[in-house]
């Protein structure tokens, strides 16, 4: 779902398709700002430096990522049109409206404004000469509004308008729609060593104050508003999110924080990352009291906490995740690291943060492999947890699917309250945590063979499940209907079930370099009541299992 905004500077792009998105309760991307985060320079900046041409390859490429998110309002630049490849994609993907105004309406709104290189060289001929030359690109949209005489407040109503009409079911409460951050909030206590805890809810970004001043009020933590705050982030998800955040941290105490941009993805997980953190700390002088808010998916969580970790030996982390595997699983239980030498997670230190917030609207946005990567953790955590939380997310797998919020609170607390009791139990994960690599050694192995550039995490952890179920049946401890019943909760949540076919020496040469194998290959495997742990499992068997996951042999026939 998405709906691309298009039109001349000065049409009301960014600003009615803010008020709009509000409107709707969907996220909001306005590909300037996102290409501005990811180059680390104003608009004005990108044109004198790089030149038109650069800052189009920019557009285009902040455009297709727009294209691979799940919902999402964007705000185009003026001339985004001009390439046919951005046309094609725009129109393929989703709605495109066309913010059209008259001439004069365009040149008072957009002269004499900063952030408006073009406007400013062109001058006002040049500008209309310009506005006519795009205009047979803008006519290619499929909806048109005119903005001259409406305001920001009006053209807002009716952008709503066209996409309530095209995907009536989009904006109601239950599934995305923007609510009220009130009463439906759970709190999950994480006794580690200092204690801490999870909010879950949805649109807690902008609820900010509420839950800061309960922390202030906790005397172990006792942040104050003169500490300093260093926001580290992706320019994605500050693009998306950033706002909302914005106006809490100020409300908070926190006004005009300092933002440090990392690689989205893994690429943030790396020592040049991670020394770039350390010097943006002392550039804003951080000291001991200070704290770092870290906004983003599991990897983003992973290096910050270790920057926070390590700087003045170690500060307090505040996570905001804001993808499904950080929420349910990478933010909570103290795990940072950065990858090296080619091996994931090898360089780290157990840092717990201070606090959590899971504002699950946030997942609104995400794009649907990555929300199905982390459907794999929490089939996951279902599985090891047994049978409750199994039929729950069962009964409720439509509103899982369509990540209706008061549904993913529930899921994110049931996950985090069973990581909690492991954490609980084994802090620095000596063993006890093991349980929780349920899926994962052959997971790892998957992602591994297909040189990490294969699915996502979840997806090979959930193929890992699948595979662990049917050394399972081999070995006696699950009969064909538990097996059945593991297979058809993956399904459920579109999660791999098989793999293409693997070369089994390699898969269990990777097996026994997984670091958890401490010197024997230890599976975690699912029983009738849970999960259990064997280091005594023949060779033959597993290569059995791993035949019967690559021939894509299901369960049922
Ligand atoms: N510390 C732990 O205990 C632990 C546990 C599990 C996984 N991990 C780590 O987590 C990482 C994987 O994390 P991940 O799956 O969250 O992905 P990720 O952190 O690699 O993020 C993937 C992409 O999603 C984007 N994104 C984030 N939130 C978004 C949103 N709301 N809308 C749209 N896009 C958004 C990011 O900017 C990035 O481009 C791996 O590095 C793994 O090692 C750590």
């Amino acid at each position: 779902m998405q709906v691309f905004l298009t039109g001349f500077m000065g049409a009301g792009k960014s600003t009615a398709g803010e008020r709009a998105a509000a409107m709707l309760g969907w996220p909001f991307l306005d590909t300037d700002r996102l290409v501005a985060a990811r180059v680390n320079m104003s608009i004005d900046e990108i044109f004198a430096v790089r030149g038109e041409q650069g800052f189009r390859r920019y557009e285009s490429s902040a455009l297709r990522e727009a294209a691979r998110l799940s919902q999402v309002l964007v705000a185009t630049g003026g001339g985004a049109v001009l390439c046919s490849a951005n046309r094609s994609l725009m129109q393929r993907k989703g709605i495109v409206i066309w913010l059209r105004a008259d001439p004069d309406t365009l040149w008072l709104r957009s002269s004499g404004k900063t952030g408006r290189p073009l406007a400013a060289r062109l001058g006002r001929d040049g500008f209309v000469q310009l506005l006519v030359e795009r205009v047979p690109f803008y006519a290619q949209s499929h909806y048109v509004i005119d903005t001259s005489v409406l305001s920001v407040e009006e053209t807002a109503r009716q952008i709503a308008e066209i996409v309530r009409k095209a995907w009536p079911h989009a904006s109601a409460p239950a599934v995305g729609g923007r609510k009220e951050p009130a009463g439906s909030e759970r709190v999950i206590p994480v006794p580690a060593k200092p204690p801490y805890e999870v909010i879950a809810g949805p649109g807690l970004f902008r609820a900010l104050p509420q839950w800061w001043g309960r922390w202030e009020k906790r005397p172990a933590l006792e942040y104050s508003q003169t500490h300093r705050l260093a926001v580290v982030t992706t320019p994605l998800v500050w693009s998306l999110w950033g706002k909302e955040l914005e106006t809490g941290l100020a409300q908070a105490g926190y006004p005009s924080s300092p933002v440090v941009f990392l690689p989205e993805g893994e690429k943030a997980k790396t020592p040049g990352q991670l020394q770039r953190l350390w010097e943006a700390f002392t550039s804003f002088h951080l000291d001991r009291q200070s704290i770092v808010l870290a906004v983003g998916g599991g990897a983003l969580t992973d290096v910050a906490g270790f920057a926070a970790a390590t700087y003045m030996r170690g500060i307090a982390a505040v996570f905001l995740p804001t993808t499904l595997l950080g929420q349910v699983d990478a933010a909570v239980g103290g795990k940072t690291a950065i990858d090296y030498a080619g091996v994931k997670n090898l360089v780290g230190v157990f840092h717990q943060p201070a606090h959590v917030v899971a504002d699950v609207h946030v997942l609104t946005s995400l794009p649907q492999t990555l929300y199905r990567s982390g459907l794999g953790e929490v089939a996951k955590y279902a599985i090891i947890a047994g049978d409750g939380f199994r039929q729950w997310l069962w009964v409720h797998r439509r509103e899982v699917l369509a990540r209706a919020e008061d549904t993913l609170v529930e899921v994110v607390a049931r996950c985090l309250e069973i990581k909690a009791s492991f954490v609980a139990a084994d802090e620095h994960d000596t063993g006890l945590r093991q349980a929780l690599n349920l899926g994962h050694t052959f997971g790892h192995a998957f992602e591994a063979a297909a040189g990490f550039r294969g699915p996502q995490h979840g997806l090979a952890v959930a193929a890992g499940i699948a595979t662990a179920a049917r050394l399972a049946q081999m070995l006696g401890l699950l009969d064909q209907d538990g097996v059945d019943g593991i297979i058809d909760l993956l399904r459920a949540f579109r999660l791999p079930t098989t793999v293409r076919p693997v070369d089994e020496d390699t898969i269990l040469a990777l097996m026994s370099h997984d670091k958890k194998s401490r010197g024997r290959l230890r599976l975690v495997l699912p029983t009738r009541a849970g999960v259990i742990e064997r280091d005594d499992i023949e060779e033959g068997l597993i290569r059995r299992a791993l035949k019967a996951s690559c021939k894509g042999v299901q369960a049922k026939g």
